[in-house]
């Protein structure tokens, strides 16, 4: 299949993607925690800024490379696929798609853990596209989590990025309103032991955003929590993977480091002591994310939160974000705004479901062009030259 050609933009993708997309999919690619505010937040905060062009700066040749090589890597965009579930709802090939898709466009693509094609499966696809694994700490189950980081150092990874905004699934009324279930025939590959059945909808039991059998295990006491060590936590229920609450800097930053030689990534940050804390312990980059909108209603964009971040950080490790990005445009502010590199979630599925790999590759070919474009209108001929003072705010016009 091939993109039509009245779709121009990725808005118009998406709404193409809605005329056939399962409901329940649609559901849980959609949903996010409580009333959907950040979610709001997410696409609106990218028109708060105004761009102020530079004239005359003979932008024939633009140079849309990264400033800086990430995972030891030239990449042909600041741009990245960020981690995401069970791509399998999205269309078959779901993972390898996505991949062969980024690999195609010399952009990087991070693993979830949560995949329906293995570690394995998606790094013969991707090849050097495929550098990052995601990973939750699971709940007395670490040995599963040293047996995933294993996999991706022999399957040639960079780096293990720790999602650091799960210690618990956020609340998510739409996902169990719609009773969403992964299909019997999709599994969890990444695990030998099957965790992909069919949910018992138990009273305890929530789907967590990435995976329809990680559970909330509300029974662990946060303030004895960091005293133990991984091991001593609770065993997983039954076939269900529970994302371990009591996480922290001090014992899981430690316990990563001495059980990886990977890189350490850690996404979800959004506070800048918290990037402080990611660095003190060792972290090679971090990733300014509020996961889509899915885990905590309210809270702040990554865009809103990225100067403060990129201050905080000064240069020490890169800055990444994601949350919202639509536009080549909306590439354009983050970088003006100090950000190194970017990630899209949700446009992916949008490209998965109407054209496989070919859609997901329209989708990095959309941004790359828009991108291109605004870089030349902004005057920019590379991206050293995106500057802070390039942009307003809306209300600072005002001043
Ligand atoms: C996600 N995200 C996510 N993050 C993560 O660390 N592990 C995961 O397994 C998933 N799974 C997942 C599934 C789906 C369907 C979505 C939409 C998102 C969050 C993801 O990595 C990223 O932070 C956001 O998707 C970025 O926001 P946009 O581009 O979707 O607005």
């Amino acid at each position: 299949p091939t993109i039509p050609r009245e779709i121009l933009s990725l808005k118009d993708l998406e709404a193409k993607c809605l005329e056939t997309m399962a409901p329940m999919v649609r559901d849980y690619l959609y949903d996010g925690a409580e009333e959907g505010h950040t979610i709001r937040e997410n696409l609106e905060v990218w028109d708060r800024w105004l761009v102020i062009p530079r004239m005359m700066r003979d932008t024939s040749n633009v140079n849309l490379t990264p400033r800086t090589h990430q995972f030891n890597q030239s990449w042909s965009l600041p741009l990245g696929i960020a981690p995401s579930a069970m791509q399998q709802l999205a269309h078959p090939s779901g993972e390898k798609a996505t991949a062969a898709a980024a690999r195609s466009m010399n952009i990087p693509f991070g693993l979830s853990t949560f995949s329906n094609y293995t570690i394995e499966e998606v790094k013969d696809a991707g090849r050097d596209s495929v550098v990052g694994l995601q990973m939750y700490l699971l709940e007395g189950r670490r040995d599963l989590n040293i047996e995933l980081m294993r996999r991706a150092e022999a399957a040639g990874y960079k780096a293990i990025v720790l999602t650091v905004d799960s210690p618990v699934p956020g609340n998510r009324p739409g996902l169990i309103k719609s009773n969403f279930v992964m299909p019997k025939h999709m599994k969890f590959r990444n695990f030998s032991e099957d965790f992909g059945g069919p949910l018992d909808q138990a009273q305890d039991t929530q789907f967590n955003d990435d995976s329809t059998t990680v559970a909330i295990a509300n029974d662990t006491n946060p303030d004895s929590a960091a005293a133990r060590t991984p091991e001593q936590t609770t065993k997983s229920r039954g076939n269900q993977l529970i994302v371990d609450s009591s996480i922290n800097w001090e014992r899981d930053m430690t316990w990563l480091r001495e059980n990886t030689s990977l890189e350490i990534w850690v996404k979800g940050i959004l506070h800048p002591l918290d990037a402080e804390e990611a660095i003190a312990y060792g972290a090679s980059g971090i990733m300014v994310s509020n996961h889509g909108g899915r885990q905590l209603d309210t809270c702040v964009s990554a865009l809103d939160v990225l100067p403060a971040i990129v201050k905080q950080v000064n240069g020490r490790v890169p800055v990444h974000l994601d949350g919202g990005i639509r536009r080549g445009g909306d590439i354009f502010k983050a970088l003006a705004l100090g950000a190194d590199f970017v990630w899209i979630g949700r446009p992916v599925w949008w490209g998965l479901e109407v054209a496989g790999e070919e859609g997901v590759r329209w989708v990095i070919q959309t941004l790359k062009r828009e991108f291109e474009v605004v870089m030349k209108l902004m005057g920019c001929r590379h991206v050293g030259e995106i500057k802070r003072e390039m942009m307003v705010t809306k209300s600072g016009l005002l001043s």
